[in-house]
């Protein structure tokens, strides 16, 4: 059985790939500046490495697959693994990005089996990235209005998806749009992790020069900064603002709901004050 590289294992989806793919027994590599071999983006020497003996990639770009020279990169790693004999590639991918097609192209143009899975904002931002001290705070600032609508998607059904990708038939050629199953409004998501709490938390929709001065001054490095208002800049005008039927069509059953997702994390403890 060949290895699988799941570059960004420790992240979001990426850390849940690779637990499903150890519990089924699947030889598994991390592919991550501190993983052994220590595998980087911006370090094209790293690349060779991790891939011995691999013969499928979860490619997950980072920072977003928006940025500039994101398609390139990942054209260049796609290119190099296929020449080093793997087979099945599939590429996490977001919703209504220029820079995330292209992304996309590069992948299908490799000649690898691909697969697409073109996600949705996460629930996880909430308890597992830039959300989570806003929440505990008690108070979150966003560049959307408080009614635009985003089908929040549940990172373990992107990794449910990915790993029917990466181990079973029929996904190859496969773009799979996954969303969750109801659109809510960013103040709506948040009034329902503050009743799985059971306490206020309030929603501030900012402008984004406003909330790049929030992110400044709670520290956050310029360069990410620019980074994420660029990103929430093209895609926060309500373009998102629809179902897709990724999660169905790879794994005929639906997506979890956000409620389900607030009840859960809410009971870990981990937005307690
Ligand atoms: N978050 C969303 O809602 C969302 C939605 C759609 C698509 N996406 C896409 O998902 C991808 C990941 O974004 P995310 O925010 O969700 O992050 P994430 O996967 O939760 O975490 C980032 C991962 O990348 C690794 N990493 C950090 N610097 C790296 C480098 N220089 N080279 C290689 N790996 C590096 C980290 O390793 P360490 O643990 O060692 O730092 C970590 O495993 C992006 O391409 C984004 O476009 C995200």
């Amino acid at each position: 059985m060949t290895t699988t590289l799941v570059l960004g294992g420790t992240g979001k989806t990426g850390r849940r790939i690779v637990q499903r793919l150890q519990a089924r027994g699947r030889p598994v590599r991390v592919g991550t500046p501190s993983g052994t071999p220590p595998f980087d983006w911006t370090d094209e020497d790293s690349w060779p490495a991790p891939l011995d003996g691999v013969g499928s990639v979860y490619v997950t770009y980072y920072p977003d697959l928006a940025v500039p020279g994101a398609a390139e990169a990942v054209a260049a790693f796609a290119d190099l693994a296929v020449a080093r004999g793997v087979r099945r590639l599939v590429l996490l991918s977001g919703r209504g990005e220029q820079g995330a097609l292209a992304g996309e192209q590069a992948l299908r143009d490799s000649g690898a089996d691909w697969t697409i899975v073109r996600s949705a904002f996460m629930a996880q931002n909430f308890n597992e990235s830039f959300f989570l001290e806003p929440i505990r705070a008690g108070e979150v600032a966003f560049p959307a209005g408080e009614d635009l609508a985003e089908p929040f998607i549940d990172a373990d059904d992107i990794a449910d998806v990915a790993v029917a990708a990466l181990t079973g038939d029929g996904h190859v050629g496969q773009l799979y749009e996954v969303t969750g199953p109801r659109l809510l409004g960013w103040g709506q998501a948040v009034a329902e992790i503050a009743a799985a709490v059971g306490r206020p938390i309030r929603y501030l929709p900012v402008s984004l020069e406003e909330y790049a001065s929030l992110l400044i001054a709670d520290q956050v490095p310029a360069d990410y900064v620019k980074m994420l208002t660029e990103v929430f800049t093209e895609v926060l005008d309500g373009r998102n603002a629809h179902l897709g039927d990724g999660v169905q069509r790879a794994l005929g059953r639906p997506p979890r709901d956000f409620a389900d997702y607030a009840r859960d994390t809410a009971a870990t403890g981990i937005w307690d004050g």
